[in-house]
């Protein structure tokens, strides 16, 4: 019925796909404009052209019509399901507070008689039923959403990619053989199938290890829904470490994701003696509208931002038990134990962080905007930034700083957007640790593989933590070829889903 009406995109969607066509439209004119050299420096070209960088070219250019090309398809499928999928959001909506307010029930009936919790048992048997039957039904328009999604993401990685090559006059990176966003799609839905084919092989709350708030152990929080990238932090943390059973992993994802983290690694227990706790945001009751405005900014639709980038400011209230908690993101590999992060004294300060200003880039005032006064107040414009990736974060000094309250207020005043990009953490970080920050060696994070094809071979053999900042993700087939494989040694290639995914690694 919702398919009698007649179709109307919505202003935003017909926005973000006439965006996506621009910025092809513009890769290609920049692949274009690079690839025909001027007549002047036509000779050094031509000697140093032994590695036909206009045949590279034409193969990025390829690529680039292909996704144009998908893209184009996909729109058109999607502009067919719009309508239904927004019925079918709404049921779906339902569907679930229904199912987990019987889930509760449920738990509170556990100790009654049996033929007391008959009835209810029935009713939850035929609510499942029917909640199978409409994600079976939404399973085809889900995963056409996600992948334009996921596609966008590619192609704009791929416009980065030929504007850097117009810049540096040569491709510095071939597209490898790799995987797709759409594998990692499939991975996390595979892995969910797995678990829904078979639910009583996988405990929902394995019991807690005493090990996961000894605050005499070395421990790790990870924020992501990628199970493939957090994966790879651990087995890399694991290796590199001289006492692996003295490092604890909390690894922190959505709800939707818990499930297919679960399955990985209770297919995969942790490696080398680690510990991993699975968690969900949701399992934190005072992340909660009335007490972050984090939550209330994106409940109210005000944040194109994700929850799970954010809850990196709830350390101390996520960890109560602990002191010492290192933060690391999820495209980082481990190369070097990171027991010494423990042992480094921060001077009272709560934020250990590498800097990563040079010259004038990178300060403060790239980040913050100085024509408000509250910013030009409180900060100095020169301040050199650091980054996020690796962050050792002393949890008592955090509390005893109110860093957290303070966090809150800045998200208060930034309400409007008009203090800082509210689509990026950092800044919010920057304000937060504002002279609270003590810097790192800089072996501990090396930066910019995911954009910088040109980082000594020394610095990194020499990193502690190397980090895939940037578009070019090292699970993604537009990653740099040169490292690609620092990271693709530590997947585990048995692992059966990922041939299923069509993960070329
Ligand atoms: C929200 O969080 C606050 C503290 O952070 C807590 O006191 C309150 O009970 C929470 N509300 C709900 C509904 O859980
Ligand atoms: C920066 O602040 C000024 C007001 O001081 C405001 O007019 C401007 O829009 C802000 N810039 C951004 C990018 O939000």
């Amino acid at each position: 019925m919702a398919g009698g009406r007649a179709f109307r995109p919505s202003a935003p969607r017909r926005a973000a796909f006439a965006a996506l066509l621009t910025l092809l439209l513009l890769a290609t004119l920049s692949f274009l404009l690079s690839s025909a050299p001027p007549a002047s420096s036509s000779s050094r070209s031509r000697s140093s052209s032994s590695s036909r960088p206009s045949s590279r070219l034409a193969a990025v250019r390829r690529h680039a019509a292909d996704h144009a090309a998908v893209l184009a398809a996909y729109a058109a499928h999607a502009r067919k399901l719009k309508e239904a999928s927004a019925a079918q959001s709404l049921s779906f909506s339902t569907m679930s507070s229904d199912l987990s307010a019987l889930s509760s029930r449920l738990a509170s009936h556990l100790s009654l008689p049996e033929d007391a919790v008959k009835p209810l048992e029935k009713e939850a048997r035929d609510r499942i039923k029917l909640a199978r039957l409409l994600a079976a039904d939404a399973k085809e328009g889900f995963d056409t959403q996600s992948k334009i999604q996921k596609l966008s993401d590619t192609v704009f990685a791929v416009g980065e990619q030929l504007a850097r090559a117009r810049r540096a006059g040569r491709m510095s990176s071939r597209i490898a053989a790799g995987s797709t966003p759409k594998s990692l799609h499939c991975l996390a839905m595979r892995l969910l199938e797995a678990r829904l084919a078979k639910p009583s092989a996988f405990a929902d709350d394995p019991d807690p290890s005493p090990e996961f708030d000894d605050p005499s152990l070395y421990h790790y929080a990870v924020f992501s829904d990628n199970v493939l990238a957090v994966s790879v932090v651990v087995a890399s943390a694991a290796r590199a470490a001289a006492d692996p059973s003295r490092h604890v992993f909390h690894v922190v994802t959505a709800p939707m994701y818990l499930p297919a983290f679960r399955v990985w690694f209770a297919r995969r227990p942790p490696p080398l003696g680690v510990h991993v706790q699975l968690l969900a945001y949701s399992d934190f009751p005072f992340l909660n509208e009335t007490s972050s405005p984090v939550l209330r900014q994106i409940e109210a639709g005000k944040r194109d931002v994700a929850l799970l980038d954010s809850l990196r400011f709830y350390l101390p209230d996520m960890f109560p038990a602990l002191q010492r908690v290192v933060l690391l993101e999820d495209d980082v590999v481990v190369q070097r134990d990171l027991a010494g992060l423990w042992h480094i004294d921060l001077d009272g300060k709560v934020n250990g962080a590498v800097e990563m200003c040079f010259g004038g880039f990178r300060r403060y005032s790239k980040y913050l905007n100085f024509t408000q006064d509250i910013v030009q107040e409180r900060f100095n414009p020169d301040e050199c930034a650091w980054a996020y990736g690796v962050n050792v974060y002393d949890l008592d000094a955090w509390r005893r700083d109110g860093c957290t309250e303070l966090f809150h207020q800045y998200m208060e005043m930034n309400e409007d957007g008009a203090l800082w990009d509210p689509t990026t953490v950092l800044p919010a970080g920057l304000m937060t640790f504002y002279g609270n920050t003590k810097p790192l060696d800089k072996s501990w994070h090396v930066m910019g593989l995911g954009y910088n094809p040109s980082i000594s071979p020394e610095v990194i053999a020499g990193a502690a933590v190397i980090h895939f900042n940037g578009n070019m993700k090292p699970w993604l087939d537009v990653a740099l070829n040169q490292y690609k494989s620092l990271w693709t040694k530590y997947v585990d290639s048995e692992m059966e889903f990922l041939t299923l995914c069509n993960f070329g690694l």
